[in-house]
């Protein structure tokens, strides 16, 4: 079995690396047939790895057919949320077009596509947990775009896995993590919004319930995030109990904070589909925050 990875170089495509070289996930072991599986590793540029532009229609079509793919796993995405509202051709590339010519090409190869978006699909209003079935309602480019992705693999493809995470960190990555980390080393107090609520995800913990998916003929929407809810500000206060860092967190509103593009107040998403179908394992955000410290 012939795998393409792309976006190989992100924060998510590391962890799948990782873990699909290593088989060393706390949450249960990747299938043999994965484990054996031939991975084809790409991103847009960078060292040791393959080149590939998934903006780049042909390109995609290609390389697929030139390595006889049969699954295609994309972490490949504009992810700077505030970067897409400055620039909203390139996420429209990356978001809607890239995901296009993947499902296009896996349709010619007959291969599986497993895609990965976001909960800013939907409007962060409700503060009830969005299942997969909920309306979408994004109201930044990047909720937009991705959106637009998921309905064009959607309405080409069938054979697809469509995976919505949030507020996601890893061992690879520049992320809230490790920023609260480096303030907590260097700062008595900081201030982090305490007005906006979703669930911390481990991309370790992704990566397992992706390969898991992969592994199965289950196709549809699926939501995978760390279970239970917080805010950034509670997040930020047990990254440094748990760090054991000496730094207070004090809360601030999103508005004194401003961020450009606007952020969902409710960003809970609940992993119904998984409960329903393989199992949703994925840890409580901080029992998994303890695991990712400790490692
Ligand atoms: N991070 C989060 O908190 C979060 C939350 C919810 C959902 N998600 C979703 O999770 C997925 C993975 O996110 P991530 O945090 O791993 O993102 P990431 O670290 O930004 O990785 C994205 C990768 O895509 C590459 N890329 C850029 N343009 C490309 C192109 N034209 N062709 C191929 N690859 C290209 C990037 O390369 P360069 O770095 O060189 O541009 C980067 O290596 C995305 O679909 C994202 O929307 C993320």
């Amino acid at each position: 079995m012939n795998i393409l990875l792309t976006g190989a170089n992100g924060q998510l495509g590391k962890e799948i690396r990782h873990l699909l070289a290593n088989n060393n996930s706390p949450l249960g072991p990747v299938s043999k047939t994965l484990r054996e599986a031939k991975l084809f590793s790409t991103d847009v540029a960078g060292d040791n790895i393959q080149p590939l532009d998934i903006t780049n229609a042909e390109e995609v079509s290609s390389f697929l057919e030139t390595n006889k793919i049969c699954a295609v796993i994309n972490c490949a995405a504009a992810t700077n949320v505030d970067g897409c509202e400055e620039n909203k051709e390139f996420a429209e590339q990356l978001n809607e077009v890239g995901p296009k010519n993947l499902a296009v090409a896996c349709k010619k190869a007959d291969a599986v596509l497993l895609h990965v978006s976001t909960d800013y699909v939907f409007s962060g209003d409700n503060p009830m947990p969005q299942t997969e079935e909920a309306i979408c309602a994004p109201n930044t480019v990047y909720g937009k775009t991705k959106l637009a992705g998921e309905n064009a693999i959607r309405e080409i493809w069938p054979k697809h896995f469509i995976v919505r995470t949030a507020w996601l960190y890893g061992k690879f990555g520049k992320n809230f993590v490790y920023t609260m980390m480096d303030l907590g080393k260097n700062h008595d107090s900081i201030k982090v919004v305490d007005d906006q609520h979703g669930s911390p995800t481990n991309a370790a913990d992704l990566a397992y319930e992706m390969l898991a998916l992969l592994d199965t003929e289950n196709f549809g929407t699926y939501h995978c995030t760390g279970n239970g809810a917080t805010t950034w500000n509670v997040f930020a206060q047990e990254i440094m109990n748990q760090a054991h860092l000496n730094c207070t967190v004090e809360g601030c509103s999103s508005e004194e904070w401003a961020a450009p593009a606007p952020r969902p107040v409710w960003s809970i998403l609940d992993n119904k589909h998984l409960r329903d179908t393989i199992g949703d394992k994925m840890p409580s955000w901080d029992v998994s925050l303890r695991t990712f410290l400790q490692d």
